[in-house]
């Protein structure tokens, strides 16, 4: 049987920033953890005092036997509450339950050259990517975008890769995005993590200056918005309403319903949910191009709804 669940302890907490937490995490059984590839993340159950929620966070260093997973959590506000129950209440020695390591945000061996880009605490899965890239000793570039306050923090996040091909670009400084995707060699692969508006700006451009579908990367996983709509539960007969900036997942979450999820990206097909009314507004990659015209089916941890009502079988 293919093993999901995990009980995880924290083995060490560190404050980066009065926003940034570094979490270590390791098994709370002794069992050895699985690898966790670059670009990897895990889910994590977190009760927000009379609230269950399931959050995904990406690992920022690649972990092949090492025992231990490494996360950063941004503390947000306003908050679903798990940010919070990170920053001040989690301690060194708690159990939590999660999910084994997905990834939906791999590197590709076959690219000439590798461009990191990041923004904020987008940049977790970049670190795991730039270490397990110069490891390899592939070609890689990153440029970081940071708000002036955390300039120091990431470049010194990134110091023991420092050099003119990684570099923090803070305040108004900016970067020139269509100078630097123009002057890469054909071949190259660009992976972008961060804001949404800085991910389809990244992809945009790129798209724009000709690069192939194929070789623009974005991470996908946890709430990517989108118009609020209305979920209507047909066998409990509840009603959630989704948020802009929230997955239908985790509104159904936070509103208590017990909707089983894995990857949280829309590939692993755990969270397939039958539409009995409405019309889903696909973004996964688990449902065959049939299916999603059919409209008889959703992935409710990435996908939407064009109506304003989807009824469920749920
Ligand atoms: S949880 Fe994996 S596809 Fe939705």
């Amino acid at each position: 049987m293919i093993q999901r669940d995990i009980a995880y302890r924290v083995r060490a907490i560190e404050s980066l920033s009065p926003t940034l937490k570094r979490i270590v995490l390791e098994s709370a059984t002794g069992d050895p953890l699985p690898v966790g590839a670059a670009g990897a993340h895990i889910a994590l159950t977190l009760k927000c005092g009379d609230r269950i929620l399931r959050n995904s966070y990406s690992l920022i260093a690649p972990s092949d036997g090492t025992g231990r997973y490494e996360l950063i959590v941004r503390r947000t506000d306003p908050s679903r509450g798990g940010s919070h129950f990170v920053h001040d209440e989690l301690t060194v020695g708690a159990v939590l339950a999660g999910y084994v390591p997905h990834n939906l945000f791999p590197s590709f061996s076959h690219a000439r050259k590798h461009l990191l880009i990041g923004g904020g605490v987008g940049i977790t899965p970049l670190l795991a990517h730039l270490a397990a890239l110069r490891r390899e000793g592939a070609r890689v570039e990153l440029h970081q975008l940071a708000a002036a306050e955390e300039v120091a923090l990431f470049t010194q996040l990134l110091a023991p890769w420092a050099g003119d091909d990684v570099q923090v670009h803070g305040g108004r400084e900016g970067l020139d995005l269509e100078a630097l995707l123009s002057r890469q060699p054909l071949g190259t692969h660009v992976y972008v993590c961060g804001p949404a508006a800085l991910m389809d700006r990244v992809e945009g451009m790129a798209v724009a200056l000709g690069w192939p579908d194929g070789r623009i990367h974005r991470e996908s996983f946890g709430a990517s918005g989108g118009e609020p709509f209305t979920v209507r539960l047909a066998r409990s007969g509840g009603e959630v309403r989704v948020g802009p900036d929230e997955s239908m997942l985790q509104a159904l979450e936070n509103a208590g319903v017990a909707a089983p999820s894995l990857c949280r990206g829309g590939a692993c097909g755990e969270c397939l949910t039958r539409v009995l009314e409405g019309e889903p507004e696909h973004r996964d990659h688990y449902l065959t191009a049939e299916e999603k015209a059919s409209g008889q089916f959703v992935m409710p941890c990435v996908s939407r709804a064009h109506s304003d009502m989807l009824v469920l079988d749920l």
